[in-house]
């Protein structure tokens, strides 16, 4: 719970690089120089494995997932599911975010407060049923949300997590003591799976799963059901809590930030992004949802200007970075400006990682974090109900608000037009 505070303790003890000696993790050898990090993102994936490095996450994903591959099985599968995620695809999705966000915003209470830390999980849900999995049909959409949710709050539950820690994910996925909550949710997207298969209109359509059921390897075969149930798995748990968290944490400080909510509105309104993309940088410099990225050393490597050993793990830290005062003038500040000032370097904001592990949804996220600010303070005003900040507190592998970003919000008046 306390990451944070102890990387900070150790960067000012021991400098950019120290090491960190985990029980059953082993050593940890954390960077934070912008040259180390470039370093490790840069060099050969089949020496740094960042999929060895997140075997936890197996029981849930399947071996197939993109998360937990290295070296050729990780480029080939990742190869298939760049296309689908290409920035400029992420247009087409604009209306159906914008809808689905309209929608949320339309049931919350004026003047009582509201924790929009669930609020944005309940968006980034529908986001990535109907968007990635390009599910349609109203029942089939509430039994899979109604399956995720029980997945999902099983899996980050602490008894869980005892669970995987004592066992190992190994052991747990051949004794299929996950099966009660991930079979429902496995039946379903299997069953999607199939009937996107034989869907007349599939090559119209948009969603991420159409496109991935048209891609095909190398050798030109396609993805197995078990391939496509495996990424898509991935994508809902890499997708949904990460960016309803990196939108609780927007508004969190927003909320305290008067001065910067209502310039946002004013671009808003104005039809202008510039301001959005810096308050979306910054909330991801200041709060990174993921703190650190890890990848395992298959040799011994030179890091930093030290010889690492194999076997140890080399730890960009993600938030020891963004706040380097060198890079980042008053790191601790809340200022959107500054990406106005100065663009986002590609190894001193770092809130998606790097290299060929960068996460792939990174361009989603954006423009779906984008949309959902912009329809939240072009119809809101938003204040804090409280007002000491919230403080960032584990839950499984991310980094929330304590408080559930909790603020109190009232519908923004608008001068009536007259007819004339
Ligand atoms: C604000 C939201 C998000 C944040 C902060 C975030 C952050 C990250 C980070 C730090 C990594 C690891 C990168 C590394 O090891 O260098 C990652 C990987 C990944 N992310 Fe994201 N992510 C977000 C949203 C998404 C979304 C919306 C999707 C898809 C719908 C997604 C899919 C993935 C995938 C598939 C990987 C694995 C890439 C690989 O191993 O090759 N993420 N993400």
């Amino acid at each position: 719970v306390r990451a944070p505070a102890f990387m900070d303790t150790c960067r000012r003890r021991y400098g950019d690089m120290f090491t960190v000696k985990l029980a059953h993790e082993g050593t940890w050898v954390f960077v934070c120089h912008p040259d180390a990090v470039k370093q490790v993102f840069t060099s050969d994936p089949n020496v740094l494995h960042a999929g060895e490095a997140n075997v936890i996450l197996l029981p849930v994903l399947g071996r197939n997932s993109v998360l937990l591959l290295d070296g050729k099985p990780h480029m080939a599968q990742r190869k298939l599911m760049l296309p689908p995620f290409h920035g400029e695809r992420m247009q087409r999705y604009e209306e159906l975010i914008g809808e689905i966000a309209e929608t949320e915003i339309e049931s919350w209470p004026a003047g009582s407060p509201l924790q929009l830390h669930r609020r944005m999980q309940a968006v980034t849900l529908e986001v990535i049923m109907r968007a990635v999995f390009g599910v349609r049909d109203a029942d089939r959409l509430s039994q899979l949300r109604d399956g995720i949710r029980t997945l999902l709050d099983y899996s980050t539950n602490p008894r869980a997590m005892l669970l995987l820690i004592a066992l190992g994910p190994e052991r747990l996925t051949a004794k299929g003591l996950l099966d009660p909550v991930l079979k429902p949710v496995d039946e379903l997207i299997f069953d999607e799976i199939r009937s996107r298969r034989s869907a007349p209109d599939l090559a119209e359509r948009d969603d991420i799963l159409s496109l991935l059921v048209q891609a095909r390897h190398e050798d030109g075969s396609e993805m197995s059901e078990q391939e496509l149930r495996d990424e898509l798995m991935t994508l809902l748990v890499a997708g949904h809590e990460t960016t309803a968290t990196a939108l609780a944490w927007a508004m969190e400080r927003l909320a305290r930030h008067p001065g910067a909510l209502d310039r946002l509105r004013e671009e808003v309104d104005e039809g202008e992004d510039e301001y959005l993309d810096a308050v979306v940088k910054e909330t991801l410099r200041l709060r990174p949802v993921v703190q650190i990225v890890v990848r395992k050393l298959k040799q011994p490597m030179e890091i930093g200007g030290r010889l690492l050993p194999a076997g140890a793990s080399v730890v960009p830290s993600i938030y020891l970075v963004h706040r380097r005062e060198d890079v980042y003038p008053e790191p601790r500040r809340f200022r959107p400006e500054r990406f106005l000032e100065q663009p986002a370097g590609t190894y001193t904001w770092i809130p998606f990682g790097g290299g060929v592990r960068r996460c792939l949804g990174a361009s989603f996220a954006l423009f779906e974090m984008k949309t959902v600010l912009a329809a939240i303070v072009s119809s809101l005003e938003v204040r804090p109900s409280d007002g000491r900040s919230e403080r960032p507190v584990r839950r499984a592998i991310t980094f929330a608000p304590d408080r559930g970003a909790e603020v109190t919000v009232e519908r923004v008046a608008r001068p009536v037009e007259v007819a004339a």
